[in-house]
């Protein structure tokens, strides 16, 4: 159901409101999930973390962080998820309906890179990327699509790279931008299969983004480079990242679907 625009104004700050989102890949405090989660939070959204890489530690550390960066205490959830795993995929969503009873938008962050010069890229290599990137995303989506279907509404917003469209060269190798092309292109398809179900698919490409994903896969001359060649000139916060995410999974971008949207600072206009 459309909001009409004078609704979506006086919602200021809510424009999630008791909406159930699952960010995949926000666990890591410096990462664009948590940047993703965190915002949606101040929205009024019920949240779930399903992280590889997420216990009840970790959990209680991104809910107290939330909690103290907007000031008030919200309904998150952490959930161990490995993507790569369909089960574990379908038990991440049961998860969220047991505790939330509904789902109203997948965010997936989850990804890994590797910079590696495509002749090094072992058999390994490429099987672990595509993996978690592609075949990672695949899943995680199949399972939350079971749940828009039943609904006939739902938001997916994928995570891909600006690497998949200008062709990798910046910090992932061939095997992480060709997984960023498929993102793209499994969103699109999700998109066209699913838009007459009430369901929205859209990717967003980011550039150079300073998460940890950065940390050991750039040299500071090869980051200081990039940053001038950039036509805002900086790199990109999680923030930058997390709002765009929120104009997908909201209902401003309610005759939005099949997209891809970047946020590179102008670094690849095209
Ligand atoms: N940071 C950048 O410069 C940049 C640029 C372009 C695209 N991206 C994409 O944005 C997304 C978020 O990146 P980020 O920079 O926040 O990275 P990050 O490394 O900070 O976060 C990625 C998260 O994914 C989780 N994860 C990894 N493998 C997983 C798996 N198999 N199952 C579940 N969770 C798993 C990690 O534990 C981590 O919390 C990724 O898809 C990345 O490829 C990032």
């Amino acid at each position: 159901m459309n909001a009409p625009f004078s609704t979506l104004v006086s919602q200021e700050r809510s424009l999630l409101s008791n909406r159930v989102c699952m960010i995949v890949g926000g666990a890591s405090l410096r990462g664009i999930g948590y940047a993703t989660a965190r915002l949606f939070a101040q929205h009024g959204a019920k949240i779930a973390v399903a992280d590889i890489a997420i216990d009840d530690a970790a959990t209680t550390e991104i809910r107290m962080g939330i909690a103290q960066d907007i000031g008030r205490d919200t309904d998150i959830i952490g959930i161990k998820c490995d993507i790569q795993n369909r089960h574990d995929c379908d038990r991440a969503v049961s998860d969220v309906l047991r505790q939330f009873d509904t789902l109203d938008c997948l965010v997936n962050c989850a990804g890994i890179v590797r910079s590696q010069p495509m002749l090094s890229i072992s058999e390994a290599d490429y099987d672990l990327v595509l993996d978690v990137n592609l075949k990672g995303t695949f899943n995680i989506c199949k399972s939350a699509l079971s749940v828009f279907k039943k609904k006939g509404a739902g938001a997916i917003v994928n995570l891909a790279s600006v690497a998949a469209q200008r062709g990798g060269g910046l910090v992932g190798g061939a095997h992480y931008a060709a997984s960023k092309g498929g993102v793209i292109s499994l969103t699109r398809t999700i998109a066209r299969e699913f838009g007459p179900l009430g369901i929205r698919a859209n990717v967003v490409c980011p550039s150079m983004i300073e998460t940890a994903m950065l940390d050991g896969n750039l040299s500071p001359e090869k980051f200081s480079e990039i940053v001038a060649s950039v036509p805002l000139k900086r790199a990109g916060h999680p923030s930058d990242v997390a709002g765009v995410c929120l104009f997908l999974a909201s209902e401003l971008s309610a005759y939005v679907t099949g997209a891809t949207i970047d946020v590179n600072g102008g670094s690849h206009i095209h």
